[in-house]
C-alpha cells in the first residue's frame, strides 16, 4: 500500500526538497503553498499532487480537509511552511512583520493540525500502523539572538505547540517529530527576511564553509517517517559544522589545528 503523505512550504526550499525526498522513498505526496504555478512545475517534475493554498486563512485549509478527504487516505503531514521577517530589535520591531511570523509559523500548524489529524486517524483505521506528523521549527526557537526575537518568538512558539501535541496524542500511534535546523542556504529565506536585498542576503553566508543545504533537512525527514513506526525521534537538532552555536559561525575554510595553533 502507498502511503500519502502532505507537505507544505512545498513551492520553494526546504519543502520542495521534502517533496522530492518523499517522492524517491515512494510515498504519494500533496505539496501545499500559495504559489500554485510553482507547486505544478514541481509535480510535473516528480510526480506528485498539489493543493494551493494559504495556510493562514481557515477557509483555505477547510478546503484543502475537504479535497485529501475526497482523494485518498493520508498518513503524514509535514509541516514546513513559515519563515522570518525583518531583523530588528524589540524595541523597533514592526507589528506587521510579528503578525505575519505568528500566523505562518503558528497559527498555520495550529489550524492545519486539527484540520487533518481525523484524517490521519482514518488513514490508521483504514491501513494500520501509524501516522506521522513533521514539524520544521528551528535552532531559533532554542535560543534568542539580536534581532531576532520575533522568529524567535514565532518558532519557539511553533515548537511548544509540537511539545504539546505530543503529550495530547499519548496513547494513539501518531508519532509528532521536530526538526530544528540551524543556517540553511535556500534560494528565498533570507532574502524575503531582509526585504528582497540580495546582497545583505548573500553577505550572511560569506565564507561560510558548506552552510545546510534544504535536501539535508529532506533527508532527516525521510529517515524520521522511515523509521520503524515505534520509534519516534523527538527533537533533531541539526547545524552546519561551521556553526557551533547560534552565535559561534565560522567563516572561511574549515581545517584542523596544527600544532602551531
Ligand atoms: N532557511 C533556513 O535557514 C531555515 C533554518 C531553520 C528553519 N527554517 C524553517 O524551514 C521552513 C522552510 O524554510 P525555507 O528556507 O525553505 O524557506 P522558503 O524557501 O522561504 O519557504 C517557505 C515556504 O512557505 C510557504 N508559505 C509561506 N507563507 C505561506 C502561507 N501563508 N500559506 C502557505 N504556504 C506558505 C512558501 O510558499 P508560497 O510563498 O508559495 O506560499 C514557501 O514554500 C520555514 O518554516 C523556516 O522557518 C529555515
Amino acid at each position: 500500500m502507498t502511503r500519502r503523505a502532505v507537505v507544505t512550504g512545498a513551492s520553494s526550499g526546504i519543502g520542495e526538497a521534502v517533496v522530492r525526498a518523499l517522492r524517491a522513498a515512494g510515498w504519494d505526496v500533496v505539496g501545499v503553498a500559495r504559489r500554485g504555478e510553482r507547486l505544478a512545475a514541481l509535480d510535473a517534475e516528480v510526480g506528485s499532487a498539489s493543493f494551493a493554498a494559504d495556510l493562514t486563512q481557515e477557509g483555505d485549509v477547510a478546503s484543502l480537509a475537504e479535497h485529501l478527504a475526497s482523494s485518498g487516505e493520508l498518513h503524514a503531514v509535514v509541516h514546513v511552511a513559515g519563515g522570518a521577517r525583518g531583523s530588528d530589535r524589540v524595541e523597533d520591531g514592526r507589528a506587521e512583520d510579528w503578525r505575519w511570523m505568528f500566523e505562518v509559523n503558528v497559527l498555520s500548524a495550529q489550524l492545519l493540525t486539527a484540520a487533518l489529524l481525523p484524517l490521519l486517524r482514518r488513514g490508521i483505521a483504514a491501513d494500520g500502523g501509524h501516522a506521522d506528523t513533521v514539524f520544521i521549527t528551528s535552532t531559533a526557537a532554542q535560543n534568542a539572538y539580536p534581532g531576532g526575537a520575533g522568529y524567535n518568538a514565532a518558532k519557539a512558539g511553533e515548537s511548544m505547540l509540537v511539545h504539546a501535541l505530543r503529550l495530547e496524542l499519548n496513547g494513539e500511534p501518531i508519532r509528532v517529530v521536530e526538526v530544528a535546523p540551524g543556517m540553511v542556504r535556500t534560494e528565498e529565506f533570507t532574502l524575503n527576511r531582509l526585504g528582497g536585498d540580495r546582497e545583505a542576503a548573500d553577505r550572511l553566508y560569506d565564507g561560510v564553509e558548506q552552510p545546510l543545504v534544504a535536501a539535508d533537512v529532506a533527508d532527516v525527514v525521510a529517515y524520521a517517517l522511515a523509521a520503524p513506526g515505534h520509534v519516534n525521534l523527538d527533537l533533531v537538532t541539526m547545524r552546519p559544522v561551521a556553526q557551533s552555536a547560534q552565535h559561534l559561525l565560522a567563516r572561511g575554510p574549515l581545517q584542523p589545528r596544527t600544532t602551531e595553533d
